[in-house]
């Protein structure tokens, strides 16, 4: 069991991370932000939480939003001029685990966070039966796989055990600051917690989709487990920059 100390500093904002590598920023190329409007807004929104350095992911998920590393760029051209002052916005992507995917990674046509780390992602309903050759694909072919929100695939809540053999394979785990709160639900935020208390969390990231999402990012600072998280000095988002 896991006792908070009275040293456990709690936080007011994200400057101490500073560093979000998990939001979809780009206008019109997948659920989040739909127009520059709207992107600047969230932009300006992690400003003022306190991020300098943004590494936005948005979807490459071929049955909705079917993006590729051209569509992508072409997004992030048409922010050009418009990033506010005090902010690095760069450009990766959300990998679903799809056929599309595959053809993808062959092509070599991804575009990975810095250190060659690809974010991905798969159902949230059912594991993939190929996971952990993917997995095993990715590594042998330098990248360094990053699971995104672990804590939201349902499947694993009664698995905990195999968050721990992914991360035996070499996978890195993203956690959703959202998470951090209830905002997925009380059982995603539990795990969310667990995760944090084993010190298996190597990155925390935004996942940002909309307005909705700024108002409840402003309670996470003030969360025990944030500050558990950052005194355990795995995390590794400032080291992508
Ligand atoms: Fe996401």
């Amino acid at each position: 069991m896991f006792f908070f100390n009275r040293k456990t500093s709690l936080h007011t904002d994200f400057s101490a991370i500073g560093v979000d590598m998990h939001s979809h920023l780009i206008p019109g190329v997948d659920d989040g932000a739909q127009d520059v409007e709207e992107s600047i807004e969230l932009i300006n929104g992690l400003r003022e939480l306190g991020y300098t350095h943004l590494f936005t992911t948005p979807h490459t998920l071929e049955d909705f939003h079917p993006n590729t590393k051209e569509s992508l760029q072409n997004g992030h051209a048409l922010l050009e001029g418009h990033i506010p002052a005090g902010i690095n916005l760069n450009l990766s992507s959300e990998y679903y685990l799809d056929e599309a995917f595959l053809v993808q990674l062959d092509a070599n046509a991804l575009m990975p966070l810095p250190g060659n780390r690809l974010l991905f992602e798969f159902s949230q309903i059912v594991r993939p039966n190929n996971l952990e050759e993917v997995i095993f694909d990715l590594t042998v072919r330098g990248y360094q796989p990053v699971l995104a929100h672990p804590e939201r695939y349902l499947f694993f809540h009664k698995q905990f055990d195999y968050f721990k053999r992914i991360k035996d394979m070499g996978v890195e785990l993203q956690v959703n600051a959202l998470s951090l709160t209830e905002h997925y639900g009380k059982g995603v935020n539990a795990v969310a917690e667990k995760l944090i208390e084993k010190d298996m969390i190597d990155f925390i990231g935004t996942d940002i989709h909309h307005a909705k999402h700024l108002e409840v990012l402003k309670r996470v600072p003030g969360k025990k487990h944030f500050a558990r998280l950052l005194d355990s000095g795995l995390l590794k988002n400032q080291s992508l920059i």
